[in-house]
């Protein structure tokens, strides 16, 4: 079971698909081994393959998926990211939001099959209703930062405190959105979070490799 995680998001940002996503995936897959850490990345769903396939040591999250199996054309089915060999999924994503229900479900169905959930929040009510359902990690991100490349950990850095107790419920505590460099890594891991989601700050970089040393370094002093 994952203790703590670095993730790199890539979204649908064309820098991180296909051939990019490779790219982006060996830099991080070569660094991660540099610094003895473990390494999460979140993919289109076309790439997890490949990614898999060309890497060593990452682990490959989906970035949704539809706790159904049967008649349900379009859906991102649990089952093929298990056959495809991901270690879970991303549930809850400002980007993709859901219903309680569904995430319950969500997270019920990962569990079934061994994958690990990770449940994204908005603010630190919506992280305690998500609590209750116990997912493995819950990751705190407040959308209005998302992309803005200010850093949650600075800037709310009370809410990432507020969500703290849920740790207690044994759910380890994630935060994501702005974050930019290896002192925003650094704060958030002060504060107490078990790990960082991060997204644009890479994948648009100029120079994607050096921003990933950067943030892996930081996060490395933590592990
Ligand atoms: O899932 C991580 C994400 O939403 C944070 O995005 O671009 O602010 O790092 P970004």
């Amino acid at each position: 079971m994952v203790m703590a995680m670095i993730l790199f998001n890539y979204k649908a940002y064309p820098e991180a698909i296909g051939k990019g996503a490779l790219r982006l995936s060996r830099y991080l897959d070569e660094i991660g081994e540099e610094f003895g850490v473990k390494i999460s990345v979140s993919p289109q769903y076309l790439d997890i393959p490949t990614i898999i396939r060309e890497t060593r040591n990452l682990e490959v999250f989906s970035q949704h998926v539809d706790p159904v199996k049967g008649a349900y054309t379009g859906s991102v089915s649990p089952l093929s990211l298990k056959e495809a060999g991901v270690s879970g999924s991303l549930l809850n994503h400002s980007e993709r939001k859901l219903k309680i229900s569904s995430i319950k479900e969500g997270v019920l169905t990962l569990k079934d099959l061994g994958l690990t959930s990770i449940v994204c929040a908005e603010d630190e009510l919506i992280a305690s209703m998500i609590s209750k359902l116990s997912p493995d990690f819950i990751a705190v991100e407040p959308p209005e930062l998302i992309g803005t490349g200010i850093s949650v950990s600075k800037a709310k850095p009370e809410l990432l405190e507020r969500t703290l107790q849920l740790k207690e419920f044994k759910i380890r505590i994630l935060c994501g959105a702005g974050i930019s460099s290896g002192e925003d890594v650094e704060r958030a891991m002060e504060i107490g979070m078990d790990g960082v989601l991060v997204s644009s700050s890479f994948v648009k970089s100029k120079n994607p490799k050096e921003k990933a040393l950067e943030l892996i370094e930081a996060y490395s002093k933590f592990i």
